[in-house]
C-alpha cells in the first residue's frame, strides 16, 4: 500500500519491490514517463528498445540479429528479448523493483516474465498502460529527436531543445531514429495492435491493469501515472 512507502530523500518515494510494467503504443510516452517515474520511485527504468539499440551500436551478434527486425518495425523474436530482459531485470539494482518499458510485448513474453518473477518469489505489482490515439502517435514519432550520446528524448514541437537540434545536456547534435520513418511508424502501429494490445486483456483478467490517459502535457501524464502506480502498490 502507499502508506508503506518510505522516503529515501526529499521528493523521492520508494516502495518495496515495485515491479511495474509500462505498456502502450509506439510514441505513447513510455520512455519520457519511464525516466521520470523511475526517478520518483527510486527504481531502475529498463527500456527493452534501449537495450536493443545499445546491442546494435555495440555490433554484437544479438544486435545484428535484432536490427533485422527493429529497422522494419517488426518485433524481435520472443526468445531473444526474453533472454535479454530476464538477465537485466534480475540484476542487483532491480532487486527492489523495476519499471519495464516495452516489455513484455506479447503474451508468451508476459508468461515468461511471470515465471521469472515467480522463481524469484516476486509478483508483478501493476501493468500501467498509456493510452494514445493513433493520430497522436504519428505526430509524436514524426517530431521525435534523440541525443545519440545520452539518449535524452525531445520533440520538435512539444519538447524542443533550448538550442535548435542540440541536446540540452551535452550539446551533441540530435538524430532521428531509424524506425521513425512514416512507413515504419505505420508498421509499428499495426504490430502493436496485433501482437501487443492483447496484453491489455491479459493483465486486466489478472487484476493488474491500470489504464492511463496519455494525452496532455508530460507533467500531467506523469501525475496520472504516479497515482496509478501507487494504486497498484
Ligand atoms: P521501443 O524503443 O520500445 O519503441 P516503441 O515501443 O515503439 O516506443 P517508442 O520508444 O517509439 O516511444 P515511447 O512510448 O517511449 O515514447 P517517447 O517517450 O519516446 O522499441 C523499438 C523496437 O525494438 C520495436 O519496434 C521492436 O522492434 C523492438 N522491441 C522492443 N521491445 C521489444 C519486445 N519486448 N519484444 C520484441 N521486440 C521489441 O515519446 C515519443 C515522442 O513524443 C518524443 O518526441 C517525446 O518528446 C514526445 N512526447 C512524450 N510525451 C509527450 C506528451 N505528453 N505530449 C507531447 N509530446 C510528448
Amino acid at each position: 500500500m502507499v502508506e508503506e512507502a518510505r522516503a529515501r530523500r526529499p521528493g523521492q518515494v520508494v516502495m518495496a519491490e515495485l515491479d511495474l510494467l509500462l505498456m502502450g503504443p509506439p510514441g505513447a510516452g513510455k520512455g519520457t514517463q519511464g525516466r521520470l517515474l523511475g526517478e520518483a520511485l527510486g527504481v531502475p527504468w529498463v527500456s527493452s528498445g534501449d537495450l536493443l539499440r545499445h546491442a546494435i551500436e555495440d555490433g554484437s551478434a544479438l544486435g545484428d540479429q535484432a536490427r533485422h527486425f527493429t529497422a522494419r518495425g517488426e518485433l524481435v523474436p520472443d526468445r531473444v528479448i526474453v533472454g535479454l530482459m530476464s538477465g537485466r531485470l534480475e540484476a542487483r539494482d532491480a532487486r527492489g523493483g523495476f519499471i519495464a518499458d516495452g516489455y513484455p510485448r506479447t503474451v508468451p513474453q508476459a508468461e515468461a516474465l511471470a515465471a521469472a518473477l515467480d522463481a524469484l518469489g516476486r509478483r508483478l505489482t501493476a501493468a500501467l498502460a498509456i493510452l494514445l490515439p493513433d493520430g497522436e502517435v504519428v505526430d509524436r514519432l514524426a517530431g521525435r529527436r534523440t541525443c545519440p550520446e545520452c539518449g535524452r528524448v525531445y520533440h520538435l514541437k512539444h519538447e524542443p531543445p533550448a538550442r535548435a537540434q542540440l541536446c540540452d545536456v551535452d550539446g551533441v547534435g540530435l538524430i532521428q531514429r531509424e524506425d521513425d520513418s512514416p512507413a515504419t511508424i505505420r508498421r509499428r502501429l499495426a504490430v502493436y495492435h496485433q501482437d501487443s494490445e492483447p496484453l491489455i486483456a491479459h493483465y486486466s483478467e489478472r487484476g493488474l491493469l491500470r489504464e492511463v490517459d496519455g494525452t496532455g502535457p508530460p507533467e500531467v501524464v506523469a501525475e496520472r501515472l504516479h497515482a496509478a502506480a501507487a494504486s497498484g502498490a
